[in-house]
């Protein structure tokens, strides 16, 4: 596909076309940043999140699940830091009136020195051949060293400034580097100006008893305010996690990229509380193991990379992204941090209840630390469709669309055609999906010639489509062909339910 605009764009027709992602309200003309999940959309989304809850729930003793309220005390917010310190640095052009985040401007501009300094070592590697050493290159090429040296520097001083809350210094850096609006080229710019991006609401009936609450910013607080509860009920030691996925809502500044940046969306987060001191040998530890399940998908491991914050939440002491190649450059997909004890003391200090942990060892009762890992579903899903969108041409000069999901996420798992409409093939099809419908969702598909429905269940993401023919009536035999490869292959229908489970089942995957 041409260039990274233009993938986009199909990314988000496709996702139209075939029933997986509507603008939110749309017959009125939608609401910016806010989409519908439509009949396929709805079963990757679903899929994604049990593969995840799977992963950590299912395959960890230690970690249990939890569903918290999205509306919480709130003094929640004020004991996290939401109130005073979930802001982000906005700038607007006065020229054409549109607004940006700051940092995101500054870390744009970094990028594209990374991206310069990438070229020249590509470059080099090129003319190089087998006698290229890599990093003897990127420590000595004068080029090399002055782009990374600029980048290292721009993060730092931008990490400083907005610690020190030195806007002022955001804004001289953002006129210092000559950045120009990304749409019009205007460097026409306002003061840099902090914004909270919760969203407030009220619960109560008349106005003047009705209490100020706030839409979750982040599911996490949910799960510090059950840790006691949790860790009693579940008798759980430390080491020990407590999952969670749900809605989290922010009032983005810069709410554009489609499902990348919502004001409403859902987090997948696990809280593993673990023993003061401990904290760095399990950030890593989950840093390997989250990576590894961004693999197990197979999208690909040139598409991923960490990147170590420069500037730290106010409740961590490391954290790290894991970025992927979205269709507009590597962008955070999943946040790795160490958040100390911060939120459980915050919490103490404002509850005035004890949060701690007993340790029968050190018999002494202490906060535990927490390492968090926090993956956004949404973004999963433009992971996974994004990447699983392909053109490819075919042998015999035509090209076809296809939406190469790992079967393990894919809505529809298997597509079930009678090759044609009458002589008892029908009969034999709705057999197999009474048959299979039990452990898998798969379709009935009778309508248009088999070739266009081998097309349309390609486009569709559907991994398996069983063709039910004359010769299935005399043998019990069925063409199962393959999304990806189109390859087809004549196997006895008694066997079906073995093929779907080697393909689909999490366990294949996960393991
Ligand atoms: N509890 C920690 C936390 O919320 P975060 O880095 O602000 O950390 C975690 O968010 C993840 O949630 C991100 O890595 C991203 O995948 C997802 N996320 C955050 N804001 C989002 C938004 N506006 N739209 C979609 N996903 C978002």
């Amino acid at each position: 596909m041409a260039n990274k605009d233009d993938k986009f764009k199909k990314v988000i027709a496709h996702a139209k076309e075939y029933g997986y992602i509507f603008s939110s309200s749309e017959i009125y003309d939608g609401l910016s940043a806010v989409y519908d999940y439509g009949q396929n959309g709805v079963e990757l989304k679903k899929n994604i999140r049990e593969y995840w809850w799977k992963s950590m729930v299912f395959m960890h003793q230690n970690i249990v699940g939890l569903d918290a309220a999205i509306f919480m005390h709130p003094t929640t917010w004020k004991a996290s830091g939401h109130v005073d310190a979930f802001n982000d640095p906005l700038i607007d052009n006065k020229d054409s009136k549109k607004r940006y985040r700051a940092d995101v401007l500054i870390e744009d501009y970094a990028e594209k020195l990374l991206q310069k300094a990438n070229k020249e070592i590509a470059k080099a590697a090129k003319r190089f051949g087998e006698a290229f050493n890599e990093e003897e290159f990127k420590s000595t090429n004068p080029r090399v060293l002055k782009y990374l040296g600029q980048r290292e520097e721009i993060l730092s001083r931008m990490g400083r400034s907005l610690e020190n809350e030195d806007l002022a210094d955001v804004k001289a850096l953002i006129e210092e580097l000559g950045i120009a609006d990304p749409e019009t080229g205007s460097k026409n710019w306002t003061d840099v100006r902090q914004f909270n991006l919760m969203f407030g609401t009220k619960l109560g009936a008349s106005a003047d008893t009705a209490t100020d609450l706030y839409l979750r910013p982040e599911t996490a607080q949910g799960i510090f305010v059950n840790f006691l509860n949790v860790q009693k009920t579940g008798r759980m030691k430390i080491p020990f996690g407590i999952a969670q996925t749900g809605k989290a809502f922010r009032n983005e500044i810069v709410a554009r990229q489609f499902i990348f940046r919502m004001r409403e969306f859902e987090q997948m987060e696990m809280q593993f509380f673990v023993k003061p001191g401990d904290e760095m040998k399990w950030y890593e530890y989950w840093k390997d193991t989250r990576l590894k399940w961004h693999l197990s998908l197979g999208l690909g491991e040139e598409n991923y990379r960490f990147h170590d914050h420069d500037k730290l939440a106010h409740y961590a002491n490391a954290a790290a992204d894991i970025e992927f190649n979205f269709p507009f450059g590597f962008k955070e997909l999943e946040g790795i941090h160490s958040r100390t004890d911060f939120d459980l003391k915050a919490h103490e200090e404002h509850s005035g209840k004890k949060l701690q942990f007993f340790d029968p060892e050190m018999k002494e009762n202490y906060v535990p630390y927490v390492v968090e890992t926090s993956v956004g579903l949404d973004r999963m899903f433009l992971a996974v469709f994004s990447t699983a969108l392909q053109e490819e041409k075919l042998e015999d000069g035509t090209s076809r669309v296809v939406l190469r999901l790992p079967a393990v996420v894919a809505p529809v798992k298997a597509a079930i055609l009678p090759l044609v409409k009458k002589d008892g093939l029908p009969e034999v099809a709705n057999k197999i999906v009474e048959d299979l419908k039990w452990n898998y969702n798969v379709a009935y598909d009778e309508k248009d010639a088999i070739g266009r429905r081998y097309r349309r269940q390609d486009a569709a993401g559907t991994p398996l489509c069983i063709t039910v023919d004359h010769d299935t009536l005399n043998d019990n035999t069925v063409t199962v062909r393959d999304r990806d490869t189109m390859e087809q292959t004549r196997v006895p229908i008694s066997e079906l339910k073995k093929i779907l489970s080697d393909k689909i089942d999490m366990e294949n995957w996960l393991k």
